[in-house]
């Protein structure tokens, strides 16, 4: 086999809108207060929630990595009626492309577009993949894809998988997943899409899920404060706050909030805001789908002959579907 260039990158920008700073600022002054969850990965949010998917309370990651494990073959099956070996591989949130690695050998995709937030997190990732595949084409997009996913032309070689693991679909509100998941069918050029979902589960496993014996979601939660005073100059007092973490049985979804300990103020450059004892700062949605109810929003996004592999416990869904 022909071996591939070295990989290339590039960094897509999103269109205009508001600095970090003013969203910030705009969430933290709203009636009910609120931090966007991408502000939990910086350097450290991202380290801590490596740390996180290591924890036994936290099943999604290796109960998705066990599925994975046990179909790769017949996922790859269903991805081939429409992406035969040979297609383009579309990774959402590559991070290091560890789950998409797993799954080359069955899929056989001659380019990987490996998309993250930062072109800059791919660069080691693909190198060091780069040398044990050295056939497949790879290319790190650098594209914040949760506000728009649109390829530049000619990235893709039609038609190619779409795969996007992790349940990171769950922290999209439903209409929003729906958004995304119509721009990945579009992106797909008329392949396929390989998508985990965490599933609905008794609120006790979902909630030491969010709320670990050890604190390290609490901490990954908290750390989001600590980048917020750093792109904001805000003087939030760690210690001021305490990490919640809840299930909405009604809005099917894992709440995470920052609560004050305390009466206090929180000051930045132009605003402040008074948080009574016991007011919170709504960080995180993470919602959680029936099998049913999921595969009905892969049609509803337009995808259709969906196929899904849940674990023996039913806590988790692997879908495969064409466009
Ligand atoms: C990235 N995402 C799928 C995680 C989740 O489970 O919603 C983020 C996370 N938040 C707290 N723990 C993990």
């Amino acid at each position: 086999m022909p071996l591939a260039p070295a990989p290339r990158f590039m960094q897509i920008a999103s269109p205009a809108g508001r600095s970090p700073a003013d969203e910030l600022a705009a969430g933290l002054l709203a009636a009910r207060p609120s931090i966007s969850p991408k502000f939990l990965y910086d350097r450290l949010g991202s380290a801590l929630f490596c740390a996180i998917t290591e924890l036994p309370e936290y099943y999604p990651t290796r109960t998705e990595a066990a599925i994975f494990a046990a179909h790769a073959t017949q996922m790859a099956q269903a991805l081939h009626r429409r992406v035969p070996p040979g297609g383009t591989l579309i990774d959402l949130g590559a991070g290091d492309g560890a789950k998409a690695a797993g799954l080359f050998d069955a899929i056989g995709p001659a380019r990987y577009l490996a998309v993250d937030i930062s072109a800059d997190f791919l660069r080691s990732a693909l190198d060091a993949l780069h040398r044990r595949f050295e056939a497949i084409e790879m290319i790190g997009v650098g594209l914040d894809f949760a506000t728009r996913l649109a390829l530049p032309d000619g990235l893709v070689q039609a038609p190619a998988v779409v795969f996007y693991p992790g349940s990171s679909i769950g922290n999209f509100a439903p209409a929003d997943a729906l958004r995304l998941l119509r721009q990945a069918r579009e992106a797909s050029q008329g392949g396929a899409l390989l998508i985990g979902a965490d599933l609905v589960k008794p609120p006790a496993l979902l909630e030491a899920a969010y709320d670990d014996a050890l604190g390290l979601t609490a901490a990954f939660n908290l750390n989001l404060l600590r980048h917020a005073d750093r792109l904001l100059g805000s003087d939030f007092d760690l210690r001021d706050w305490r990490h919640v973490a809840f299930f909405d049985a009604a809005e099917s979804r894992i709440e995470m909030h920052l609560e004050a300990r305390r009466a206090l103020s929180v000051r930045w450059p132009g605003g402040e805001r008074d948080f009574a004892a016991g007011a919170r700062i709504h960080t995180e949605n993470s919602y959680k789908w029936t099998a049913e109810s999921f595969e009905a929003l892969l049609r509803d996004a337009g995808w259709h002959d969906v196929r899904r592999w849940v674990d023996s416990q039913g806590w988790f869904g692997v879908f495969a579907a064409v466009a």
